[in-house]
């Protein structure tokens, strides 16, 4: 193992079991953890290596059956372009390259790469002569995905070639001695329907018996644990969210209550009633769990701040006061050690949006954590697993369904979901709002006075949301997303769109105040009844798991003088929270919504539904 891994990945290593393994080579962006979850899916563990930190050496493991090199955004002919120790390709072991990997197969094995200009985005018919093991039972042609500009343009001596596509005559290539694969397309994303099978008959070329399952993680874990943590006891800190509430369950059922504490901070930004849930689900499994109550905490150093990036950087820092002040009181001694939730994306760098990864990063690698890490006295139990794996885990270990299954929830809580202003705003509005040609005179929605979040292009952007009245043809989610996806590539002040779902006030909207606020308590509980209505109504609807994640945000903006502030509703549909589109809900479930919301609470003003697409709109508003 390279002396140049860092430490957390010699945390994970040290607990590895010999399991057969797939390792993927990550050439970058977000592909290498889609096709490790894909290959774990299909019972064979899977790895990620970064490249430049893979000797061949390192990869002489014998229970080492397959090597994946990763898809990338980079050309292969860039000066910086990732490259990995070509002795790899002399191990006879199998190897899939796929995408970049298929280019950076050819070009490091004597073949050529050509330039290309226009490229091959998205949908692309792959025809192949059923010649090449990789496509054994695979229809041809069959729909593939592919995201590429360059492409082979010779392949290297022994590959034969092994199927096309009309705009790629080099789309899959084969050397069946070396037993080395490599495909153009992205077989790893849902867009390549025949994906599982390819990368089925690629773990059979690799000879592998399916042994990974994480009913076989569980049954390992109990030696493993008991062997790791020796006698000493252990502690960790609980969220409420899935990762540190399965790894406490794990680790009482293997060590028992009375070797694991459990602390659950109240950050105040938690959503209704979750304390009182996640205290009774826990203890519900026999945990001892201790509730550090520090909203006040919390607020009080939230007050007066308005910028998102300052509140994320504030609630992290008092995250950290927290647990330095715990360090501290209970004066730690030899006979403890710390365990924290960390899941596999969290360890390896690509994972995670932006923000998502300073946070986390924040949380788990904190000096003070990592001063731990260093002495050894840190476990992460469910450091080798994936989201769905640790919920499988989850279920497995009797953790009721609603807590394993629950959407995921930013470390910050309801405190990045709450906007702030610096100053008050009123704006009288003029221009008519439902005349539906592009035309930048006469817009066809009104642009609120306030700024959030969106990602276009490579940038996070800051702009304003816009709000529609109507929507040309029928009102349907669709359309809805369609027209606000054109609106915001026709006018460069917006960078999300809403709708207006319901509202406190009659006629057209002629008045919009913002009011000067920060982060109040008052606050908080509005916003945590709104969205306790919308929880409950996603489940007696029986809805909740047909969205991937639903943000219900507070704005500081009020309509034609009525109320204070309004609700935004924020239904997600997505895989990995990297793209996501509007989840596709009824109607009804948003006409009964904004209708309880805005009964339930005079001061809410409207109740706005936000129908853009990731990008240009981010997930949360801030
Ligand atoms: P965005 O808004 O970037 O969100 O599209 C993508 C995913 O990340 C979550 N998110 C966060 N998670 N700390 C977290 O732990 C954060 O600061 C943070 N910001 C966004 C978001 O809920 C979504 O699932």
């Amino acid at each position: 193992m390279s002396q140049l891994l860092p430490n957390f990945l010699k945390i994970r290593t040290l607990g590895a079991m010999q399991h057969e393994k797939i390792v993927i080579l990550d050439f970058g962006g977000q592909y290498a953890h889609l096709i490790a979850s894909r290959i774990r899916r299909l019972g064979v563990l899977s790895e990620i290596r970064l490249p430049d930190q893979t000797t061949a050496d390192d990869l002489q493991e014998k229970n080492i059956k397959g090597i994946i090199l990763s898809g990338g955004p980079q050309s292969v002919f860039a000066e910086d372009s990732p490259r990995t120790d070509d002795a790899i390709f002399d191990l006879g072991i199998p190897v899939l390259g796929i995408c970049y990997g298929h280019q950076y197969l050819a070009q490091a094995l004597g073949g050529k790469v050509a330039p290309g200009t226009t490229g091959e985005f998205g949908r692309a018919e792959f025809t192949h002569d059923g010649q090449c093991p990789l496509f054994e039972n695979i229809p041809s042609p069959t729909v593939v995905w592919m995201n590429h500009v360059d492409a082979v343009g010779t392949f290297a001596p022994g590959f034969d070639p092994a199927g096309s596509t009309e705009h790629c005559e080099t789309a899959a290539a084969f050397d069946p001695k070396k037993n080395f694969y490599s495909v153009q397309f992205h077989l790893e994303v849902t867009h390549t329907p025949e994906g599982n099978a390819i990368f089925e008959n690629f773990l059979d070329l690799c000879g592998c018996s399916r042994d990974w399952s994480v009913e076989q993680f569980l049954a390992e874990q109990e030696a493993q644990l008991q062997k790791k943590v020796g006698d000493k006891n252990v502690f960790l800190f609980v969220s409420g969210g899935v990762d540190s509430t399965v790894t406490f369950a794990l680790l009482t059922k293997v060590l028992g209550p009375d070797r694991v504490r459990g602390l659950f901070v109240d950050t105040g930004l938690l959503r209704q009633n979750e304390v009182e849930q996640v205290e009774t689900s826990i203890r519900a499994i026999g945990a001892d769990l201790t509730t550090l109550h520090e909203a006040d905490h919390f607020l009080g150093k939230l007050k007066g701040i308005t910028d998102p990036e300052q509140k994320r950087e504030i609630i992290g820092h008092a995250f950290l006061e927290v647990q330095q002040q715990f360090f501290k009181q209970h004066n730690l001694d030899e006979s403890w050690l710390l365990a924290q939730g960390t899941i596999y994306p969290d360890t390896i760098e690509t994972g995670g949006t932006q923000n998502a990864d300073k946070i986390k990063t924040h949380h788990n690698r904190a000096p003070e954590v990592q001063k731990l890490i260093d002495a050894g006295k840190v476990i992460e139990p469910v450091a080798e697993l994936y989201k769905d794996e640790v919920r499988r885990l989850g279920e497995l270990l009797g953790l009721p369904k609603e807590l394993v299954w629950r959407h995921p929830f930013p470390g910050p809580g309801l405190g990045v979901r709450i906007l702030c202003a610096p100053e008050d705003i009123d704006q009288p509005i003029a221009e008519p709002v439902n005349a539906f040609t592009l035309q930048r005179k006469t817009r066809p929605f009104v642009a609120l006075p306030i700024k959030s979040v969106g990602v276009q292009g490579d940038f996070r952007t800051y702009r304003h949301p816009g709000v529609l009245t109507s929507v040309p043809g029928e009102k349907t989610l669709d359309n809805l997303e369609k027209f606000a996806t054109k609106l915001v590539n026709h006018y460069d002040d917006i960078n999300r769109c809403t709708f207006l779902l319901g509202q406190n006030f009659s006629g057209k909207i002629s008045r919009i105040q913002v009011a000067q606020t920060d982060i109040s308590p008052d606050r908080v509980t509005r916003l945590q009844q709104a969205d306790a209505i919308v929880t409950r109504l996603l489940r007696e609807m029986k809805v909740y798991q047909d969205v991937w994640q639903f943000p219900v945000v507070l704005i500081p903006v009020a309509f034609n003088g009525t109320g204070s502030e309004s609700i935004v509703l924020r239904p997600i549909d997505s895989i990995d929270a990297m793209s996501a589109s509007v989840g596709k809900l009824p109607w009804e479930f948003f006409d009964r919504a904004a209708t309880e919301i805005l009964k339930q609470d005079p001061q809410i003003s409207a109740v706005l539904l936000d129908c853009t697409s990731k990008p240009p709109g981010t997930i949360e508003w801030e």
